[in-house]
């Protein structure tokens, strides 16, 4: 013993420093490790743990077939601290991890891998090729569609806790759940994925008695989450464009729309929503059409907004930084 055991924070690490996440590629022989942005929803509000000194909590996927593993690793604990992994193990699928035995892990890996392939063809909904002649996939599968990524998605959505603020895990029995997922081609990793769902657009009794009534609907989206291995890449910025291209594109759809943007989501949605405005021209027409007043026609502007799909906050926010840009 020395005088440190006696201090309280010997025995005190904040959870976003202890817990430690890795993807590892076994065919590529390397592993990646980055920390959580958040860790209250497994630890609790304060995000810190008692009761052990050094204390490294492991949690591991095959950055393949996602396989959890988790171990904990400490110099020493006080009497009656409760078994340190049993709330990350909540978490994650309880039946399909992976506990303290890695030479497990990486047999059931192996084999987990010699099998795994990418998602049938009939779910892809687009590709890209990066500068450096990578392909990427983009598939999209409602939660019970595809049971291979209905596994991947029960390994995986603790991501969601880790890097989302407020989120939780949807109830695979619901079925308007759509999910996007973006794989390498020839690595078959997981990059990331976005959940989403629709909700329908009542729009009054009367356009609902009418014969030429279609249902149609408001799509959300609602997790939106690259790893970060793989963040400032442009995979984000590819992954949305695929998705509002092809709601755009959906004669059912009548608006995208966005649950709890944070900052950098914004900034990413921006970019993506200007350079499509821009590109399709609508900028140039939004300048020709400002009368000697200075004023725009708020008809036109509504009809824009409707055939481009776009929430109303978002599309004045994109008019309002295209008109402050265009004054400079
Ligand atoms: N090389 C280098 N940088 C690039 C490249 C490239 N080829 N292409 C784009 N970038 C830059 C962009 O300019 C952008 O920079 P900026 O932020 O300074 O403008 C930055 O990289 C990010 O753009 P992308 O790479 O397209 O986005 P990314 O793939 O990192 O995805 C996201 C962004 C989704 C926010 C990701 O960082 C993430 O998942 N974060 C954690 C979870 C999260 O916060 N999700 C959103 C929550 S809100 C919700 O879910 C609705």
């Amino acid at each position: 013993m020395s005088t440190d055991d006696f201090k309280p924070e010997t025995w005190t690490i904040p959870s976003n420093e202890a817990l430690k996440i890795s993807l590892v590629s076994s065919a590529q022989d390397k592993a990646v490790q980055f920390p959580p942005s958040f860790t209250y929803p497994i630890y609790g509000d304060d995000e810190t743990i008692f009761g052990f000194k050094n204390l490294v909590i492991h949690l591991v996927f095959d950055s393949v077939s996602f396989k959890p593993f988790i171990n904990a690793k400490y110099d020493a604990k006080m009497d009656n601290t409760e078994d340190i992994l049993k709330k990350l193990e909540s978490e994650l699928p309880t039946d399909d991890i992976v506990i303290k035995d890695e030479n497990i892990w990486r047999d059931v890996c192996e084999v987990e891998e010699s099998s795994y392939s990418l998602p049938r063809e009939s779910l892809k909904v687009g590709e890209y090729t990066t500068s450096d002649s990578n392909v990427f996939v983009i598939y999209k599968a409602k939660l019970q569609e595809d049971p291979a990524l209905s596994k991947l998605h029960r390994r995986m959505q603790i991501f969601s806790l880790l890097f989302i603020e407020a989120a939780t895990y949807i109830n695979e029995k619901e079925p308007y759940w759509e999910i996007y997922w973006l794989f390498n081609k020839k690595t078959k990793e997981c990059l990331g994925y976005v959940t989403t769902y629709k909700y329908w657009n009542y729009n009054g009794h009367e356009s609902f008695d009418s014969k030429a009534y279609q249902r149609t609907y408001r799509k959300r989206i609602s997790q939106f989450l690259i790893l970060p291995p793989y963040q400032g890449k442009g995979h984000g910025s590819k992954l949305y464009k695929c998705i509002y291209n092809s709601w755009k594109g959906d004669s059912s759809v009548t608006e995208v729309t966005v649950e709890d943007p944070n900052e950098s989501f914004d900034d990413l949605r921006d970019l993506n929503d200007l350079d499509m405005l821009f590109k399709d021209g609508f900028f140039a027409t939004l300048m020709d059409t400002i009368g000697i007043d200075n004023n725009i026609d708020s008809k036109w502007l509504q009809h824009k907004r409707k055939e481009y799909k776009l929430e109303k906050r978002q599309f004045e926010r994109c008019v309002e930084m295209t008109l402050l840009q265009s004054q400079k």
